[in-house]
């Protein structure tokens, strides 16, 4: 596997792949690797001939500092995970070779960031957008590879690949979980004991107000539940708890015949967030 650090290097790697003919993949990443990762470039590998994986925690999409400077950095972890999994090459810049100059350009996804992490995390999907712009600019490949477990960032992805008229694929997989059911994240590793055994709890919540959901319980009555369940446990504060329409994200007030239902939350354990999400489909 190759490593590459500066966008020059990125770019004449996938160009040099292109020539070649082969059909090029790319997994975006802010490292900490786990298996919700590496099944992302498990199937780029499966459909790819080149799997680039990126790995670079963006500073520009961080709306809390300490949650910047606490995120965890285990790069020649990384570097070993994606090798063994097949990876053709791994990018790891620098800061200052992704943002040479501060960005000035502003993106704006409307209604799609108006909720949930948009507005809970004023400037963070201007970030992401920044981030994948570029990478999709320097490696143009022919796919690119996200998870679920950040439902609203496939959607915002999807805005603008199409607005922006990227040449390019957007496959999206569903969230891999500890056995307890808890979502994989590189953040939970900044779990406490007491946090990491209160934590399955979010899923808990979130497969119970599924099955009200395909019962038909009225949204607010499937968020009022959920948000109390959460609240018995002491470790777990709720930031919100969203029933949401599956692609418009916008909340819903009733159910609408055919149309999925992605329940979403956040919440803060011990000084660590987390978000999880499941989707049910329309009864
Ligand atoms: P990061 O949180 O490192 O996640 C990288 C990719 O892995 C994302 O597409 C994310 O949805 C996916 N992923 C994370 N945990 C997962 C899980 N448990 N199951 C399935 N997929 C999972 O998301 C980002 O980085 C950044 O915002 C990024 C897109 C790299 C831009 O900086």
């Amino acid at each position: 596997m190759q490593i590459l650090t500066t966008a020059a290097e990125l770019r004449d790697f996938t160009e040099a792949a292109r020539r070649a003919g082969q059909r090029l993949g790319l997994v975006p990443t802010m490292g900490a690797l786990h298996a919700g990762h590496l099944q992302l470039v498990a199937a780029a590998r499966a459909a790819c001939d080149a799997v680039v994986a990126t790995v670079f925690v963006n500073p520009t999409q961080f709306n809390n500092p300490d949650d910047f400077r606490l995120y965890p950095r285990l790069p020649r972890a990384d570097t070993d995970l994606l090798a063994a999994a097949g990876c053709t090459a791994a990018f790891l810049p620098s800061t200052e070779e992704m943002y040479p100059q501060p960005t000035v350009l502003r993106f704006d996804f409307g209604a799609l960031e108006q909720v949930m992490e948009g507005a809970q995390r004023p400037g963070h999907f201007n970030g992401v957008a920044t981030v994948v712009s570029k990478l999709f600019h320097l490696a143009r490949p022919h796919r690119a590879y996200f998870g679920q477990k950040d439902w609203q960032q496939v959607a915002i992805v999807r805005q603008l690949v199409a607005d922006l008229s990227f040449d390019l694929e957007v496959v999206a997989f569903p969230t891999v979980r500890e056995a307890d059911g808890l979502a994989m994240s590189s953040r939970n590793r900044r779990l406490s004991p007491a946090a990491r055994a209160a934590a399955p709890r979010l899923h808990e919540a979130l497969a119970a107000a599924a099955a009200r959901v395909r019962q038909g319980v009225p949204p607010a009555q499937v968020r009022a539940a959920a948000e109390a369940f959460l609240r018995q446990t002491p470790e777990i504060e709720p930031e919100y708890f969203a029933v949401a329409d599956a692609h418009t994200l916008q909340p819903l007030a009733a159910y609408a015949p055919g149309r999925a239902v992605v329940l979403c939350l956040a919440a803060h354990l011990g000084g660590v967030r987390l978000i999880d999400n499941v989707v049910v489909d329309a009864a």
